[in-house]
């Protein structure tokens, strides 16, 4: 079976290395990459006769079945996904920006052309969770997902947290490793990250959550201070993504920096590592964990989605959402949570119900507590009934 891949950074040649040294296991046919397409010259890479600069060379030929798009961004990735589609080519991706946004629309016109549009590698990197999500939980209604969604983030408040280093050398670190986005600021501002909540919430309650309707926060703001107050409640602080059924119909679906109980299976998740937990209605919970971002573990990814295309080539694999819906999604602010919050000043915490107050060591003059679940808004509106400053620091706590 012959294969094309389109953009040959680090996840297209992670596929291409995967596939030479054939390490495939339960395909039903030998794969080839026969194409890889690129406007970028590779004077070394042993592979100049297939390299090429024109699309149309893939597009045109007739022996290429399924089409790798590891090229990242938008424009020009929709174009061609959307022809590949349109041709009869199935399409295999790594692309979350791509499914985040247009998704809908690709996974539509690949039902009317009978072709897969297979995604597995936009989230979580290596680790399978579109599948687990659209297959092996199929007999469940999915409650609730918690994910460190984003490599790099996490990669990051490791390093800043258990090696005292600085968030700049720490990025530096992620980027030399091939983790980072191109621009990461969409790492560091949770931008990815709502890019696979979204993801990971459509496929799983079934319409489309658009990115930008997500209450999204990054980990910009994080200061050591907080971590060591959150060290005292038991915590740690990650970057976590929520998709949660509410009792009432609507979803509750958030990017944010949230405490997480150290001893908790996500509180223990450390490095460029990625982990989500999902509770089902019938299985309870489940959790899956492993490299979140990388070239060979995202690769290896996109070479199980091109396995699945090649073993189900006359058939079509049913993962994907149907249209938004208006107003399913519930204002993050009002959902009650446990927050931590850092005040300036020794304050009096009477007025706010049954707070834990937190220590660290070389307090200043400060007050940091747990409130009771309580609303942002709600939280906010007390705070300045009773006088006291907005907060340094207000950060939920996540419900893992
Ligand atoms: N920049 C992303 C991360 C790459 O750090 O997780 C994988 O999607």
């Amino acid at each position: 079976m012959n294969i094309a891949v389109l953009g040959y950074g680090t996840v297209g040649s992670g596929v291409v290395e995967i596939i030479d040294k054939k390490e495939v296991r339960l395909c039903a046919e030998d794969l080839a990459v026969t194409r890889i397409l690129d406007l970028r010259d590779f004077p070394e890479d042993p592979h100049q006769s297939i390299l090429t600069k024109r699309f149309e060379d893939i597009l045109e030929d007739d022996s290429i079945r399924v089409v790798v798009e590891a090229m990242g961004g938008v424009n020009p990735a929709f174009d061609f996904t959307y022809r590949c589609l349109a041709a009869g080519k199935h399409v295999v991706t790594s692309n979350k920006e791509l499914v985040a946004t247009k998704g809908l629309e690709l996974l539509a016109l690949a039902e009317e052309k009978n072709v897969n549009y297979l995604f597995e590698a936009s989230v979580g990197g290596g680790i399978p969770i579109i599948r687990p999500l659209s297959i092996c939980l199929a007999g469940n209604k999915i409650n609730r997902i918690n994910g460190i969604l984003n490599g790099t983030t996490n990669f990051i408040l490791t390093k800043m947290f258990r090696e005292g280093a600085s968030f700049e050398d720490a990025l530096k670190v992620a980027q030399a490793n091939g983790y980072a986005e191109a621009n990461p600021t969409a790492d560091v501002e949770g931008i990815d990250a709502c890019r696979k909540i979204s993801i990971l919430s459509s496929l799983s309650f079934g319409s489309y959550v658009d990115p930008k309707d997500i209450a999204t926060e990054g980990i910009t703001k994080i200061t050591a201070v907080d971590v060591a107050y959150a060290e005292d409640a038991g915590c740690v602080i990650k970057l976590i993504g929520t998709a949660e059924q509410l009792p009432n119909g609507k979803q509750h679906v958030q990017v944010s920096p949230a405490l997480v109980a150290k001893d908790t299976l996500l509180g223990s998740v450390d490095g460029v590592y990625n982990a989500v937990a999902v509770n089902g209605s019938n299985v309870g919970d489940t959790f899956y964990f492993g490299a979140g971002a990388g070239k060979l573990p995202t690769a290896s990814a996109c070479v199980a989605d091109v396995i699945d295309c090649v073993n189900h080539d006359k058939e079509r694999r049913l993962m994907g959402w149907g249209p938004a819906k208006e107003g399913i999604l519930a204002d993050a602010a009002t959902l009650p949570m446990v927050y931590y919050v850092r005040l300036a000043g020794k304050v009096d915490t009477g007025a706010l119900g049954n707070v834990k107050v937190l220590h660290r060591p070389d307090e200043a003059d400060e007050t940091a507590f747990l409130t009771e679940p309580v609303s942002k808004n709600d939280l906010l509106a007390k705070l300045d009934a009773a006088g006291l400053p907005a907060p340094t620091a207000l950060i939920r706590m996540a419900s893992c």
